[in-house]
């Protein structure tokens, strides 16, 4: 299917792609060249900042639809940044809302499972017996008589504001968003449309806790440039560009707030055995797709449908693109699959990774072996990826490190340093 580039955004200036442009950095003279001061990755007051003035103003990705599919499905969602924790249910209308899980009596929690469904679309408080409908509202308690002047009307479940955009449900915990998710995405709701999340409903997750702050968390995933080296053991030569060893990315889009990379395939990667196995499993196009395209297997006659920010620049060495949608979700698209990753503030130095992995479902027993092979090599990358964070976050806190120096292809993160500026100055 074709697609092509839509007019240009407020929130996006497409710029010259390679091979005409080799350098990003320039063409963005907002972002410096210099080095990166390390001051906002360890101070505690720059991380209060963050917190208040950042990650309690945007609209913040919580979950999948898929997670509450039905009326009285429920999933309940820890929130260590603002101790609190998160009721999300789907009401009898289909509506996804979202709540304070905090009983209106004396506080408990109304509901303990992590996720569910309540049939009756009601939750009830273990304490004392309040009752709460899934539109939050306070339906019926014991002993009513003796709570003298309360009217239940005024006492349901606090809530918070919800959305859902392309099946991921956001929340937004400021009490008046300031802006619609819609707008909060800043033209990508219409730049990927028609990506087909729905048809990639199997979900791999990996969770893990990291003594490190969110910005080291967050930069390790927005740039490649360390694929030749951290990753030697599992995918070095993936995201290598054979007429340009040194660059390894062909196309940036920098918004007002979120920003996408695309990345190059090497046509010519040397397949393990395991892998070239993982590939004559399954080769229905949907699984594998970046090693039956290397693999020169891969069929042009259906691919699948790329949206007009995926692959922007339509380049036949395309393997995925980054799109980073501030503050700290992460959506990787790849040709028959795509990665999510939540990177969560906790404390100055401790955050909370969440890496999942969407792929279709399986029809047979080889397809389940190819999805196993994906699923596996994802978490052995992930794993290269969090043994650096503990030591990074060392580094900063001997007070050795004053400042990060990057490399024009390292550019999400200054762009990613930027906006979180940009908020802490209101300017956004
Ligand atoms: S705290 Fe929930 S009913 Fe008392
Ligand atoms: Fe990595």
């Amino acid at each position: 299917m074709k697609a092509s580039r839509t007019a240009n955004t407020p929130d996006h200036q497409p710029r010259p792609s390679a091979p005409e442009a080799k350098l990003w950095t320039p063409q963005y003279p907002e972002l410096s060249t210099k080095p990166l001061s390390t001051e906002p990755y360890l101070s505690p007051q720059w991380f209060e900042r963050d917190k208040e003035l950042i990650f309690r103003k945007v609209w913040l990705h919580m979950g999948r639809a898929e997670e509450l599919v039905n009326p009285g499905d429920f999933a309940v969602k820890e929130l260590p940044l603002f101790n609190t924790s998160i009721l999300l249910v789907r009401g009898k209308d289909h509506v996804i809302r979202g709540f304070h899980n905090v009983c209106r009596h004396r506080g408990n929690r109304v509901v303990e499972l992590r996720q569910g469904n309540q049939p009756t679309c009601k939750f009830t408080c273990r304490f004392h017996g309040f009752t709460y409908d899934s539109e939050g509202k306070l339906v019926g308690l014991p002993e009513e008589s003796k709570f003298l002047g309360l009217d239940k009307a005024e006492h349901g479940l606090t809530p918070i504001a919800t959305d859902v955009w392309e099946g991921f449900v956001f929340i937004n915990m400021d009490p008046e968003p300031k802006e619609t998710l819609k707008e909060y995405m800043c033209g990508y709701v219409e730049q990927l449309k028609g990506l087909p999340f729905d048809q990639l409903p199997v979900c791999y997750s990996y969770e893990t806790d990291i003594n490190c702050n969110w910005r080291i968390l967050r930069d390790s995933q927005l740039e490649m440039y360390h694929i030749k080296t951290l990753h030697k053991l599992s995918v070095p030569d993936y995201i290598e560009n054979l007429r340009d060893p040194d660059s390894h990315t062909h196309h940036v889009e920098l918004g007002k707030r979120h920003g996408m990379a695309s990345w190059f395939l090497n046509p010519e990667i040397a397949m393990r055995p395991v892998e070239a196995l993982a590939l004559q499993a399954d080769r229905t196009k949907i699984i594998n797709g970046p090693l039956e395209r290397a693999s020169g297997s891969w069929s042009t006659e259906t691919p699948l449908y790329q949206p007009p920010l995926v692959n922007p620049t339509r380049t036949k060495d395309w393997f995925l693109d980054y799109i980073f949608i501030f503050p700290n979700f992460h959506l990787l698209p790849f040709e028959g699959l795509y990665i999510t990753h939540h990177m969560w503030p906790v404390a100055p130095g401790r955050s909370h990774w969440e890496a999942r992995i969407y792929l279709p479902r399986a029809k047979n027993a080889s397809q389940v072996f190819a999805r196993e092979y994906s699923r596996i090599q994802a978490r052995e990358v992930w794993l290269e990826d969090g043994s650096t964070l503990e030591h990074m976050q060392q580094a900063l806190e001997s007070g050795v490190l004053k400042e990060y120096l990057l490399q024009d292809q390292e550019i999400l993160i200054r762009h990613a340093n930027r906006v979180c500026e940009d908020y802490l100055r209101r300017v956004l």
